[in-house]
């Protein structure tokens, strides 16, 4: 989730590209660039010049002071990193080997170590570990090996069909000075037309100050912005009529993208999140691609124990984990707050696995723990969000989220990319341990997929059972969540979310354990929020439930679509699809979020900052 802007027109370009940048920054600011046209001075030829920086956009700013003021064409981007790590060689723009072509890239390039492959096999040069230095290449080979008129806009289109996967893209050629190339798949990119030139962004916030008339590129479809005009065009090359769309946002609702608030927003994600978690991992032959393995097979089948280490919402994402880790690598596996785990002394050997997760990648008790776990011998494996973070720097393998930047300081986009990340963790373990074949890899890799529809489906259907249940939370002092395995770790979870952002006190509860206490809070009106989806143990919960609903308790279930007997306990009826119960923490997890998020906004409390908390907590 980088940001993209470009401009051509009358204007000092490179004023235009800093000032969107610098509304786009809310998404991720870990280096940013910009290609700007300029002049030689002796001979007047065009030529591009790009200047990058790591760190924030300001400094960037500074770099640009005095310097560029005539040029009235660029392009720009502010990166998150997700291939390679926050440097300047990794920073956007990228260019062409002869450095007459750069270009900007959102989105995620499935496919671009063949095709690096390929062109360096061709002679290209490359100078960054980036997925997106690919269309660089492939734009200049294309531009190349034009017949007849040498266009750029056509290159691109000739690029992109060697392209897998996701991609916003805007071009500039030294030798088509003023003319921006663009083109979109599956990575939002906007376009507008002002009094003073063309824009191009990946996101409406960067171009209301010129205009408030967008046209929202579509898949499969390209743009050639000049200062006089824009054209668009399919991937055949005909002439298009885009449709133009009025936006009367202000910067506020911009940069939540039209949402209230970045927790829904961030919600809305998850299926993106899963999908773009998942790209690439699998091999035609079943083989799991891991970031940085960092270890060999033979030391990973070496493995006889695993700590979870983690805080909060990762911590949970943990207990989801150890089910899977136990459940298919049939490895023991114990999972630990990390401000608990530093200061016991844990039996570590050099077949101890530590894995730690965290989102931010620098949590200070996650980050100490890796540091006591390794003197004392043990391999780390850190899953984060943060390409480069202190996790991913000090641990010996990563898998890294693609949850991309994390706003809300609930956390939830980020804790499902965590959990399908350590799906991929343990199913890699039971590979290596042989306890799965590929074929059941690659069977449990594609149901994994599948989530993304499915927490879609939830999005796009349950919002107003949650909004009915959420209305009976409200007036309640606490609430209790129950479920037993997965559901006991989902509940865990949800338990946090709602106290996190609603000020409401909750508790979870493996609903086994209810009857030896929790039972004795439970009076008419309290509210008993149970995950009572299809699973080995759905009888149980029922029953449980049944043990609740006879002291009047209120209870919300989160039961399988299709399920209509349970009903007749619960009070609300909140459904998920059906899915395997290694994946339901998934899908389970998503409507306790928007359920949290509802009955915060009804008590009146700001989501997005909740009082006391932080999004990153690198204190002890
Ligand atoms: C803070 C945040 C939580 C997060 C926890 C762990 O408490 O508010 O949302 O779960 O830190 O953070 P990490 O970045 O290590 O996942």
């Amino acid at each position: 989730m980088c940001g993209i802007v470009g401009y051509t027109g009358s204007d000092t370009a490179k004023d235009i590209l800093l000032t969107g940048l610098k509304r786009l920054e809310y998404r991720g600011y870990d280096s940013a660039g910009v290609a700007l046209e300029n002049r030689d001075a002796g001979t007047g030829a065009a030529r591009l010049d790009v200047v990058r920086r790591v760190g924030k956009v300001d400094g960037l700013k500074s770099e640009l002071a005095g310097r560029d003021d005539a040029a009235t064409c660029g392009i720009g981007h502010t990166r998150w990193a997700t291939h390679g790590q926050p440097s300047v060689a990794n920073a956007h723009p990228h260019v062409s080997c002869d450095g007459r072509i750069a270009v900007v890239h959102n989105g995620i390039i499935e496919n671009f170590a063949e095709l690096r492959e390929e062109l360096e096999g061709r002679g290209h040069q490359f100078r960054s570990d980036t997925d997106t230095e690919v269309i660089a290449h492939l734009v200049e080979e294309a531009y190349a090996a034009a017949e007849g008129e040498r266009d750029i806009v056509d290159a691109l289109r000739e690029a992109c069909t060697h392209i897998v996967g996701a991609y916003g893209v805007a071009a500039v050629c030294a030798d088509e000075p003023g003319v921006i190339a663009v083109a979109r798949k599956d990575s939002p990119i906007v376009i507008g037309r002002g009094e003073r030139g063309s824009y191009v962004a990946s996101d409406v916030i960067a171009l209301i100050d010129a205009t408030r008339d967008v046209v929202v590129l579509e898949d499969g479809q390209f743009a050639r912005l000049a200062p006089e005009g824009i054209t668009y065009t399919d991937e055949q090359g005909r002439a298009i009529e885009p449709t133009v769309t009025h936006v009367d946002w202000d910067v506020d609702m911009a940069e939540k993208g039209g949402y209230p608030d970045f927790m829904l927003k961030e919600i809305c994600e998850q299926p993106r999140v899963v999908r773009d978690t998942l790209v690439g991992r699998m091999s035609a032959t079943g083989e799991l691609d891991i970031d940085e393995l960092g270890l060999s097979f033979e030391e990973l089948n070496l493995i006889d124990r695993v700590y979870v280490i983690a805080c909060g919402t990762s911590y949970h994402a943990g207990l989801v984990a150890k089910n899977l880790i136990e459940g298919w690598a049939r490895i023991p596996c114990e999972v630990e707050a990390a401000s608990e785990f530093r200061y016991r002394n844990p039996i570590i050997t050099p077949s101890t696995l530590v894995v730690a997760v965290s989102q931010s990648g620098e949590t200070a008790d996650t980050l100490a723990a890796i540091r006591d776990a390794r003197i004392k011998g043990a391999k780390v494996f850190g899953i984060t969000n943060v390409v480069g973070s202190p996790v991913a720097r000090e641990s010996d393998g990563v898998i890294y989220t693609k949850a991309n930047k994390e706003i809300a300081v609930a956390s939830t986009k980020s804790f499902i990319g965590q959990i399908v990340s350590l799906t991929l963790l343990a199913l890699l373990l039971a590979q290596v341990k042989g306890k799965i074949t590929v074929r059941q890899a690659r069977m449990l890799f594609h149901e994994l997929g599948d989530t993304a529809e499915q927490i879609q489906w939830i999005l796009d259907t349950q919002a107003d059972a949650v909004r009915e249940a959420a209305e009976a939370c409200v007036p309640a002092q606490s609430a209790l969540f129950v479920g037993r395995g997965m559901g006991a770790a989902i509940s865990y979870e949800g338990a946090l979310k709602l106290k996190e952002v609603s000020y409401l006190h909750a508790e979870a509860y493996a609903a086994g354990e209810m009857k030896h206490g929790p039972i004795a809070l439970i009076d008419p009106g309290f509210p008993v929020i149970a995950v009572a989806t299809k699973s080995p143990t759905y009888d149980k919960v029922v029953s449980n439930l049944k043990e609740c609903e006879a002291r009047g308790a209120k209870i919300i279930a989160l039961a399988t679509e299709g399920d209509e007997d349970i009903k007749q306990i619960a009070d609300y009826v909140i459904y998920v699809p059906r899915v395997r119960d290694a994946f339901s923490a998934i899908t389970a997890s998503v409507p306790l979020q928007l359920l949290a998020r509802e009955v915060a906004i009804m008590r009146g409390c700001d989501v997005d900052q909740p009082r006391n908390l932080a999004k990153s907590v690198t204190v002890e």
